[in-house]
């Protein structure tokens, strides 16, 4: 396809057409010009295509793999990869251009009812993770869409509420977790969110899709709207957005063409969206592959695998876990028997072989079992209850599966509270009484309370594990290998603890982040508040030494690197993976910040005994926060400690490493205070030459009192000149 040719040859009516999508799935077809449709469906976890069929739509048998929340917590972005590669290749067998997602919206509240789709609290892991998925994806030639863009961080009123959010925060917190995924793995497309953020809706903020995508991010695909997030297209169009999706209607053409025909758009705009679509269609046409066929049974092997990979054992007293020998089991709960292994809405897959727990045990071990509770009831069933405390105290050990039933997270709606159903918490209190040997698996998208936990030694959390969850859960039960994820997110103790409990969902119009920065761990670190489970916490079934933290600078100045590299030793007697994180903490007086900020994650698999390395890259930007006075990043000189972590609360050594450069400019209007002024280098010597009494006036005196305090000596107009001499004394550039 030429298509600057197919641009110059399209007629005004033509090019409006393209800029909404023929129905629901596909882009408009030009076929004068040789212009197919091409078709995109949802992800991000599976193939959710819709077909229809003597009239009727239903969605094709796919693979359900895990969700964010899960494969999240593998810390693995090969893993990711090697996911995003079996999507595409069954998206390339179903003639399926582009897949959307992965969703990088940080998890701010555990309520946001769609945190299953999305990875992490921390911008650092999700988009890395991000980026993994994409590479995955579009390697197999197959598109992305990297949604939703930007801070469509809770369900309720997600469809017209205003994000009111710091510019540092959003920076820092909400566009980086999108940033590095955008950077790195240049997704085909990228949809926008529904909300508003700051009063103007994504779908036509030309700062967010113009300002800061393209200029600033160096993003060239198509911009897509989430579906019905368009309120004025004309706006739209002009203000950066590619593709209306669904289809609109008719009158979203005309609105187009006379807003052309009357000068209010301006045509550049529409034949930049068109040019992006239009590319779009030739990558997905020049990628497709005909005649693939998608292999199910391995791709269910494969889901198995990495459904193992995105569990976190939380808890394992007494090396209760794995269960091995002769001991009699019984597994307790209709999550053993149905497991909860996807969320709900647009996600949604359908599939035909879902894995539970009970019967996957059955090649294991013979077990006992009773059903404890009906997932649909939230009280507790007495007689159900009885039965199982029964059964559970016949046995050696028991395995509780407890969690969220589906009506209480879904895309759609967020949850009013952080408990389980009440029904199921009695059960394991009862069964904990009965029963020594406890182990609740719990199945859900996002953290719950757990009255009972001091109760129960043994505590996996499966998440929603995909089609092959429960074979997984068997897997990691009995040994077949050992956990190794690592929690992508904070478990506070209860709701009230959570940063914004106070603000989320807001009101009507919006929803105001009075958080800042303080999202997760950066809360609970600087609260120093008691966690139930902290961020990047994950046991296994071995132990780990880490030894001989390296950084290969003491220094680091703008636009530099340095590596840190870290032994660690398996001490246990079983082969397992460890996730090594590292965290930066600012370790000078200064800007209040975060007292630790994740910036770089290993995994590593090693035998007993064995002993290994895992490497990560800095850059001088893992030592930046967004200024607000500078509009930029700001690497602020002083010292700071490089750790090597197992977990957010679990740091196994640091390293000290200065970063070196000028201070933070003082942008001197009239109404800055002598105090900062005097902070600039060189300041002294201009004030001692317009008047010396100046050096010793108050420090909080703002620079235009300085005139009543001369008597008149210095003007104002003097000071505006003394202002634009103190700031060309300094250096306004960001870091990059
Ligand atoms: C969701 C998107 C999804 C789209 C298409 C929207 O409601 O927010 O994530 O991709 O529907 O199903």
């Amino acid at each position: 396809m030429d298509v600057e040719k197919i641009l110059a040859a399209m007629t005004l009516e033509e090019k409006a057409a393209l800029c909404q999508g023929l129905d629901a799935w596909h882009t408009v077809p030009v076929e004068r010009l040789g212009v197919p449709a091409v078709m995109v469906s949802d992800g991000p976890h599976g193939l959710r295509k819709e077909v229809e069929e003597d009239g009727k739509k239903h969605t094709i048998d796919a693979v359900c793999y895990p969700s964010a929340v899960g494969t999240a917590s593998s810390f693995d972005p090969a893993l990711l990869e090697e996911m995003g590669r079996l999507l595409g290749a069954s998206c390339q067998a179903e003639n399926v251009g582009v897949l959307l997602g992965p969703a990088a919206n940080i998890k701010r509240s555990p309520l946001c009812g769609r945190n299953f789709e999305y990875f992490s609290e921390d911008p650092c892991l999700s988009s890395r993770m991000a980026a993994a998925h994409i590479r995955g994806v579009q390697a197999e030639g197959v598109g992305t869409s990297l949604k939703h863009f930007a801070a469509n961080n809770q369900e309720t009123h997600r469809m017209s509420v205003s994000a009111e959010i710091s510019e540092q925060a959003l920076r820092e917190i909400y566009l980086a977790s999108f940033e590095g995924a955008v950077k790195a793995a240049k997704p085909w497309t990228m949809m926008c969110s529904y909300n508003k953020i700051m009063g103007v809706y994504s779908s036509e903020n030309p700062w967010l899709l113009n300002t800061v995508l393209r200029d600033e991010w160096g993003y060239d695909g198509l911009v897509m709207s989430d579906w019905g997030a368009v309120n004025d297209h004309v706006e739209s169009v002009a203000s950066g957005l590619d593709l209306e999706m669904p289809r609109g209607g008719d009158q979203e053409d005309r609105a187009i063409v006379e807003a052309v025909r009357s000068g209010a758009l301006d045509e550049g705009a529409l034949d930049e969206a068109v040019r992006h679509v239009l590319k779009l269609v030739e990558r997905c046409v020049e990628n497709h592959r005909e005649g693939e066929v998608f292999d199910r049974d391995m791709q269910h092997h494969q889901a198995r695998k990495i459904a193992r990979e995105s569990m976190v054992l939380l808890k394992n007293e007494g090396g209760l876990l794995p269960i091995r020998g002769n001991r009699k089991v019984a597994f307790i709960g209709d999550f053993a028997r149905k497991p909860r292994y996807q969320g709900g809405g647009s996600s949604h897959i359908n599939t035909s072989r879902v894995d539970s727990a009970l019967n996957a045990v059955r090649s294991v071990c013979a077990v006992t079992y009773a059903q404890g509770y009906r997932e649909e009831d939230d009280l507790p069933d007495e007689g159900l209850q009885a039965e199982a405390v029964r059964v559970a105290s016949e046995a050696d050990v028991a395995v509780v599966f407890a969690g969220l039933p589906e009506r209480y997270e879904s895309e759609g709606y967020d949850r009013t509270h952080m408990r389980l159903p009440e029904g199921q918490n009695r059960l394991i209190e009862a069964i904990a009484q009965a029963q020594p040997n406890v182990v609740v698996v719990l199945h859900n998208g996002s953290p719950v309370e757990m009255p009972w936990v001091d109760r129960v030694p043994g505590l996996l959390e499966a998440y929603l594990g995909g089609e092959a969850g429960g074979s997984a859960v068997v897997d990691l039960l009995f040994g077949a290998v050992s956990p190794c994820g690592k929690l992508a997110e904070t478990f506070p103790r209860k709701l009230s603890d959570t940063p914004c409990s106070l603000f989320f969902p807001g009101d009507r119009e919006s929803v105001v982040y009075s958080e800042g920065v303080y999202v997760g761990y950066r809360y609970y670190d600087k609260k120093e508040m008691e966690v139930l489970f902290p961020f990047g916490h994950g046991l296994t079934y071995t132990t780990f030494r880490y030894s001989d933290l390296r950084l290969s600078a003491d220094t680091i100045a703008a636009g530099g690197t340095l590596k840190a590299t870290v032994q660690v030793t398996n001490t246990g007697s079983m082969a397992a993976k460890e996730i090594v994180q590292f965290y930066i903490r600012p370790d000078h007086a200064g800007k209040s910040r975060p007292v630790r900020e994740l910036k770089g994650f290993g995994k590593i698999a090693l035998q007993p005994g064995e002993t290994g390395t895992v490497e990560v890259t800095l850059t001088s930007r893992d030592f930046c926060y967004w200024d607000e006075s500078l509009h930029g990043w700001f690497l602020e000189p002083g010292c700071y400690q490089v750790e090597a972590a197992a977990s957010s609360r679990d740091i196994r050594l640091t390293a000290p490493v200065t970063a070196v450069g000028q201070p933070l400019p003082v942008r001197v209007t009239l109404d800055t205070e002598m105090g900062d002024i005097l902070s600039i280098p060189g300041a002294r010597e201009v004030l001692d030459r317009v008047d010396p009494r100046m050096a010793h006036f108050p420090y909080d005196l703002p620079l235009h009192n300085v005139v009543s305090w001369t008597q008149a000596a210095v003007t104002r107009e003097k000071l505006v000149a003394l202002a634009e001499e103190l700031n060309g004394l300094q250096c306004f550039e960001p870091e990059a």
